[in-house]
């Protein structure tokens, strides 16, 4: 077995990945799950893609797949749903409204409980019980916190959930509490409820479960590889991603670097990171070369990403770097305006996930993607996430009032209603 440890990203210091660790004691830097230089000896997109056709559980999991080089634990000890094993679509209406021709989607909103999150959260709650915690916790605008919440139920963990009061969607609110979960709201922001559960969890011995969990992150390092085993490692010029609180930014940095160090890709896509414009630190840090972490107040129609300061900041930063990447903003009508162009091709999201789509059209209109450049547009989480934003916004040209109609239990009412539509 490959033996895994902690690494600070900045000051390099080392700990045991058995132990319970967040961030670098010497230094406050971020950790990342590192292994020897060896690590990929042997793993290979034929083992890989065997394992497709294989009847192994693990390998029904498209995280665990790969699971030599996300963590190493006896296959007993995984908690999965299993999760992954999600689909790519191309629909050339959306190319046409991206203007990029080669362009698909990587649904992750069809994981199991609708979101991304599953792949980080089967990682990182197989790494509580291996941490022998009893209870888990997590700050969340919604996805994280159902999604923590199922893999705690089925670990048998304890789960507490901080959501910023009154913000959370009425569907996250009720997968999170169907699961079982325990719900702190705070009266504040994502970004104070962040500090408050790790100042909580450190105080009183919950293991914490964001995506500052290094081992968070070796699980979202999967959609990567996954999206890439579909595209037959053929790898595409662009990866666009939402970014909030930059845990996938981030994950997909070290997917892309430990896909090419280990030989399975032969180019390295660019990361396209996307922003709703008024939750936007990471483009302001960007657009200033890096120089200043910004921090602003935010606020966007998108739930999800309503986040002011983002944890990862530093990992998502060396990601831009490394594959030489980009950082957008959106705003709320244009991304609003993407949602519409996805569930009106039959594929649906929930809002924050149609900035990759928002992004890659703007990113296509200023000329950063070229003419020819293929790009994969990840969507983070399902349409039914957020079905207010859907009846409130859904008009666009075509309002809601339009597109329904009450009738008499008559074929004549029938008839007469449906003649305008026929
Ligand atoms: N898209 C969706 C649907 C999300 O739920 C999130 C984050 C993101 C994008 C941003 O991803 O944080 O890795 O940059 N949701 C977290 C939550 C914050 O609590 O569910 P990121």
């Amino acid at each position: 077995m490959i033996q895994e440890w902690l690494e600070c990203i900045t000051c390099h210091a080392q700990y045991d990945a058995t132990e319970v660790h967040y961030t670098c004691s010497k230094c406050q830097g971020l950790l990342a799950v590192e292994r020897p230089a060896t690590w990929h000896q042997g793993l290979t997109t034929a083992l890989w893609d065997g394992r497709l056709s294989s009847r192994n559980a693990l390998d029904d999991s498209g995280v665990w797949r790969f699971r030599e080089a996300v963590m190493n634990v006896p296959a007993a000890t995984v908690v999965s749903h299993p999760e992954g094993r999600t689909r790519l679509y191309s629909r050339p209406a959306l190319s046409r409204f991206a203007n990029v021709e080669a362009l698909h989607f990587k649904h992750e909103g069809e994981n199991p409980t609708g979101s991304f999150k599953d792949r980080g959260m089967t990682v990182a709650t197989t790494q509580a019980r291996r941490v022998g915690a009893r209870a888990v916790a997590c700050a969340s605008t919604g996805n994280t916190s159902a999604s923590l919440a199922a893999y705690a139920a089925q670990a048998g963990l304890t789960s507490l959930v901080f959501v910023p009061a009154g913000k959370i969607t009425v569907s996250k609110m009720a997968q999170t509490v169907a699961y079982g979960a325990r719900v702190v709201k705070v009266r504040g922001d994502f970004d104070a409820a962040m500090d408050l559960v790790r100042k909580a969890c450190d105080a009183l011995g919950i293991y914490l479960l964001n995506s500052v969990n290094a081992f968070r992150i070796e699980g979202q390092k999967t959609i990567v590889w996954e999206l890439l085993q579909d595209l037959q490692w053929n790898a595409p010029d662009w990866i666009a991603v939402p970014a909030g609180n930059l845990g996938n930014t981030s994950a997909f940095g070290k997917a892309l670097k430990e896909a090419s160090d280990a030989g399975w890709i032969k180019k390295i896509p660019r990361i396209a990171s996307i922003q709703a414009s008024n939750a936007n630190p990471f483009f302001l840090s960007y657009s200033g070369g890096f120089a200043t972490r910004h921090k602003v107040k935010a606020e966007t129609v998108a739930s999800a990403i309503r986040i002011g300061d983002p944890v990862s900041y530093d990992k998502a930063r060396a990601a831009i770097e490394f594959t030489r990447g980009v950082v957008a903003q959106v705003s709320d009508e244009e991304l609003l305006r993407a949602k519409r162009e996805i569930d009106g091709a039959g594929i649906g999201c929930e809002p924050a996930s149609a900035c990759s789509l928002a992004g890659t059209r703007i990113l296509r209109e200023q000329g950063v993607i070229k003419p020819g450049e293929s790009v994969v547009c990840v969507l983070t989480g399902h349409v039914l996430k957020d079905p207010d934003v859907i009846m409130q916004h859904v008009a666009g040209t075509d309002p809601l009032e339009s597109r329904m109609v009450e009738v008499d239990a008559d074929l004549a009412s029938v008839e007469r209603a449906l003649k305008p539509w026929l």
